[in-house]
């Protein structure tokens, strides 16, 4: 049993009996924040999907805190400062680190130092795609492909990546078997709601499954 719960925006925390995931911990100065990250007390990994600071967020503090490793590609995890753990695997293939899986992959976005990524990864037998921020490309009909991902989550809210109708394209190329929309409602200029994303899966890909959270709700899987 993989416990997938959004803390709001791009952060989510994976959870089974044995390790705890946070992926993209944007905490601290989310309006939309499930928990403060002090509140963590537990985790052994973060992945981070880019520099940005609404991905980046609180993931060196946990780390510090926590003693987790942070993942992400070298160029961000060579410079995120504090004394912490990385691993920096590059965008290609798999990589198995005590439990977990990872591999990195494409995103279309821009970011201040590496690149943008998408994280595919692995726990207990599910792997789960996060596209990080970015733009629709045709190429995640191949991500579908090669990982199969039984979950996506992924951006609906416009301005800095896919909107509704682009994200439900998206989830035609990906075909997972759920999708949970992420990154919207947290900032004015940003889609509020999640309805139109609904709306547009039902029409384009009326197979997959769509879960929309509350932040702090979580999704087994
Ligand atoms: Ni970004
Ligand atoms: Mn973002």
């Amino acid at each position: 049993m993989v416990k997938i719960r959004w803390l709001g925006h791009s952060a989510f925390e994976i959870s089974t009996q044995k390790i705890t995931v946070y992926i993209d911990p944007f905490l601290s100065g989310n309006p939309k924040a499930a928990l403060k990250a002090n509140e963590i007390k537990k985790a052994d990994f973060i992945l981070v999907t880019h520099d940005h600071f609404d991905h980046i967020g609180d993931s060196v503090d946990i780390a510090k805190r926590t003693g987790a490793t942070l993942i992400a590609v070298p160029e961000v995890a060579s410079s995120v400062g504090g004394n912490i753990k990385t691993v920096a695997p590059n965008i290609g293939s798999m990589v198995n680190l005590n439990g977990l899986k990872v591999a990195f992959v494409q995103a279309f976005h821009t970011s201040d130092k590496g690149a943008p990524t998408g994280i595919v990864f692995t726990v207990e037998e599910k792997t789960i795609y996060h596209a990080g921020d970015t733009g629709l490309f045709g190429d995640m009909k191949l991500i579908g492909e090669v990982y199969n991902p039984e979950v996506a989550l992924l951006p609906i809210g416009g301005y800095y990546t896919m909107g509704p109708v682009e994200a439900a394209i998206a989830v035609s190329l990906i075909k997972p078997k759920v999708v949970i929309p992420m990154h919207y409602g947290t900032f004015p200029v940003l889609e509020q709601t999640p309805e139109k994303f609904v709306e547009e899966v039902k029409k384009r890909a009326p197979t997959v499954k769509v879960v929309v959270l509350n932040p702090r709700e979580t999704y087994e899987v």
